[in-house]
């Protein structure tokens, strides 16, 4: 991309980014994040661009998952590990259960610019601008701590630091070594897909026995006892990017060093704004929200822009629309894609169209909302001949109480029990394990449709 500069979205419209009134501590922020290392390497993301390529032909799946906002407040070696375990937990029941390799992206290390719907927020009678996540300003709702602070780009880049410098150590230190599926059982998990996955567990544990005492560990002994973890986040705040956007020295392309993946809101797709200006450069893969108002032809734009050479795994379209609107508004944008003959990786995100207001005046998500909003995202892919590449969900490895409903019902009361998110709700662990087992009974039933039996 030879015309492009990281400083070109400076000209360009921008939306849901902060105002910040101290210019000369923002350089400054910006000068010293210039300097650090960049968070990730640009031989990562060009692997993770070759399995999302895979995903996007029906040979991967991804699964992508993690916090709405990462917490300055909440972050804690325990709550990265648990979201790690809930994540290699669905990964396995989708291994295991619907015999396809899942390539596991969190949205970790990174995730903590936020859109809002409205630029302020009323409580008694008071207005203050919206809390923008922690890299911006504050949650506690006073004058001073929603005033944007370029500083806080510093403690997130510490805090995404911290974080995948564990998520490496786990990945490749023997805790995500298979052998240990029995171990990542939370000890809060119950009901009966807990227990699925105690069955599930035992089997691999069985076949690896089987394998070990047949002699075939040997060659097999490094993928069975690492992983590959990939970080990912909304690319919102646009200074932030800028200044950990390194040139890669072997192709001479430029990198998002600040994760593996980034993507594009739901609020900040305009094909002439900033954002897509700024993601169009960068030789990382790159996520593009697909919400009830994307439009066929600014869909084409925008493939376009991001993916110009068309590339398998450059991008991957992340559809939220609903649940009962997939019908609705996926078929129009499958064809835009089929249209343009483009290489896509459709994923399917349950969170963000299902967002209601509980009776209890809690912001939460019905468990059954999002199961449904994932079972029509696959009857629209089955009908129209296309592949369903993944999921995208918030969720926590937490004992949280914020999305309604699953196997152990929460209930509309039980919501201010531990609510703790710092925006959107989560599923909580149990929650995220039996959207796995229905994920990958919708995944078996499309390997083999005349198959009705449980997976697992
Ligand atoms: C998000 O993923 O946290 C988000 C804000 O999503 P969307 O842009 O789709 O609303
Ligand atoms: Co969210």
């Amino acid at each position: 991309m030879s015309n492009w500069q990281k400083t070109n979205w400076r000209s360009k419209p921008r939306v849901q980014m902060p105002e910040y009134t101290d210019q000369d501590a923002l350089h400054a922020v910006e000068a010293q994040l210039g300097k650090y290392p960049p968070l990730v390497f640009a031989g990562e993301a060009r692997r993770l661009k070759a399995q999302l390529g895979a995903a996007g032909r029906g040979e991967a799946f991804l699964l992508q998952g993690g916090d709405c906002a990462e917490s300055f407040e909440q972050f804690s070696a325990d709550g990265i590990r648990d979201t790690f375990k809930v994540m290699l937990q669905m990964a396995m029941v989708l291994t295991y259960g619907a015999k396809v390799p899942v390539v596991k992206v969190g949205r970790m290390a990174g995730q903590f610019a936020k859109p809002r719907s409205a630029p302020t927020e009323t409580v008694d009678g008071v207005e203050l601008p919206s809390y923008r996540g922690d890299i911006i300003n504050e949650l506690a709702f006073t004058p001073d701590a929603r005033i944007p602070d370029p500083k806080k780009m510093l403690q997130a880049y510490t805090q995404a630091a911290a974080t995948l410098n564990l998520i490496r150590a786990f990945s490749t230190g023997g805790y995500a070594d298979v052998h240990q599926v029995h171990a990542w059982t939370l000890g809060f998990t119950e009901g009966e897909k807990a227990e699925a996955y105690r069955d599930m567990a035992n089997r691999i544990t069985d076949t690896l026995d089987f394998m070990k005492a047949a002699g075939v560990t040997k060659d097999t002994a490094h993928t069975l006892q690492t992983v590959e973890f990939y970080t990912s986040h909304e690319g919102l705040l646009l200074e932030y990017e800028e200044a950990l956007t390194r040139m890669d020295s072997t192709s001479g392309k430029w990198l998002a060093g600040s994760g593996h993946m980034i993507w594009i809101g739901d609020r900040t797709r305009q094909p002439d704004g900033a954002h897509v200006e700024f993601c169009r450069g960068v030789l990382n893969p790159i996520g593009l929200k697909c919400g009830p108002t994307t439009t066929a032809e600014d869909l084409k734009v925008l493939m376009q822009k991001l993916n110009p050479d068309n590339e398998e795994g450059k991008l991957t379209l992340i559809a939220r629309f609903g649940a009962g609107k997939a019908g609705e508004h996926l078929p129009r944008l499958v064809k835009a894609v089929k249209e343009e003959g483009a290489n896509v990786t459709w994923v399917c995100d349950p969170m963000h169209g299902n967002t209601i207001k509980s009776a209890t005046g809690y912001k939460t998500r019905p468990f059954d909302s999002v199961l449904r909003e994932v079972r029509d995202f696959f009857g629209v892919h089955q009908a129209e001949g296309t592949v369903p590449g993944g999921v995208h969900f918030e969720m926590t490895g937490q004992d949280v109480t914020e999305c309604t409903g699953g196997v152990r019902d929460v209930t509309e009361e039980d919501l201010s029990d531990r609510y703790h998110t710092a925006c959107d709700p989560r599923l909580n662990a149990d929650q995220s394990l039996e959207l796995a087992f229905l994920v990958a009974e919708e995944l078996s039933r499309l390997r083999d449709p005349g198959e009705t039996r449980a997976v697992i």
